[in-house]
């Protein structure tokens, strides 16, 4: 066919090859996200980062990657605090790893305990590991100053306790309110608090003689395990369970997968707190 602007135009132009379906849609992505982009700047719209990640949630998750290199969205900056065997630590490398961390990657991987084989896991996966132990500080305020310094130093935005065994000072919690996610291996709040931590929580339960149990993800607050619950997933207990076959299923079943997702969520923008209530937004 004659092309109908004369000779100026380079001839890849005038003759365009053929393009597969998936890359002519995200190229329509694309161009729309410009349009959007330019709209709301001609709108005198000054997009943060959490609506421009909520503009580019209809679109597929490849093509979200482009949009979010496009728009210069931040990625959220993780720090995975640890001191013992890592294995939720493993649930997130291995989520991030399946493309399962929506806008966020784990930069920083924190421990309280120099032998934690989560150390090994988070070395094994390539992530930077730092030991900060807390009986080398005077106080429990001069731990979180360091910890503080460390965290900053590589920007990170969400601070993951996954099995982190040492109590933040008030100071800490407060500077990163509603930025720090924990997991608690029981139905929060029956199980928790000071002294119930790992193996001591399913005891407990064991000993009440619950019938049902499971795990909580919740942002931390000055109360230990007092924060704005996120998710819960229940467990049943079965007959002849012990500690450790019930602390087993409660992580294959509820802490492995609360977790990454509740990370997830976060870093695409989709978690707001109101006080107490944690609302998900679809
Ligand atoms: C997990 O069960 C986690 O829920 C619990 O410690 C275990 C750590 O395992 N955390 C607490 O009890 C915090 N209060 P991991 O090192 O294999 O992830």
């Amino acid at each position: 066919r004659k092309f109908p602007y004369g000779n100026f135009l380079p001839p890849k132009v005038r003759k365009p090859r053929r393009m597969s379906p998936v890359f002519l849609q995200s190229l329509r992505d694309f161009y729309f996200m410009r349009a959007a982009r330019d709209g709301c700047f001609c709108a005198g719209m000054n997009l943060n980062d959490r609506r421009k990640r909520a503009l580019c949630r209809p679109f597929p998750i490849e093509t979200r990657t482009t949009v979010r290199k496009f728009w210069r969205i931040q990625m959220t900056n993780i720090a995975v605090l640890v001191s013992g065997g890592g294995t939720n630590l493993q649930a997130l490398i291995d989520a991030e790893a399946a493309g399962k961390i929506e806008n966020g990657g784990i930069r920083l991987v924190v421990s309280s305990n120099p032998n934690a084989f989560a150390l090994e896991r988070a070395a094994k996966a390539g992530i930077e590991t730092a030991v900060l132990r807390r009986k080398e500080y005077d106080s429990a305020e001069r731990y979180g100053e360091a910890l503080d310094a460390l965290l900053r130093e590589k920007e990170i935005g969400l601070i993951v306790l996954a099995g982190f065994m040492t109590v933040l000072p008030d100071s800490f919690c407060a500077k990163y309110e509603n930025r720090i996610i924990n997991v608690h291996p029981s139905l929060i709040p029956s199980f928790c608090g000071e002294g119930f931590y790992g193996l001591r929580v399913h005891e407990a339960a064991l000993a009440k003689g619950v019938k049902v149990t499971g795990a909580t993800v919740h942002f931390v607050s000055e109360v230990v395990d007092g924060g704005a619950i996120i998710a819960q997933k229940a467990v049943e207990v079965e007959p002849g369970d012990t500690p450790e076959s019930l602390q087993k299923r409660v992580m294959q079943n509820a802490e492995w997968i609360l977790l990454p997702q509740a990370v997830s969520d976060f870093c695409a923008g989709r978690l707001s707190v109101s006080g107490a209530i944690v609302t998900r937004q679809e």
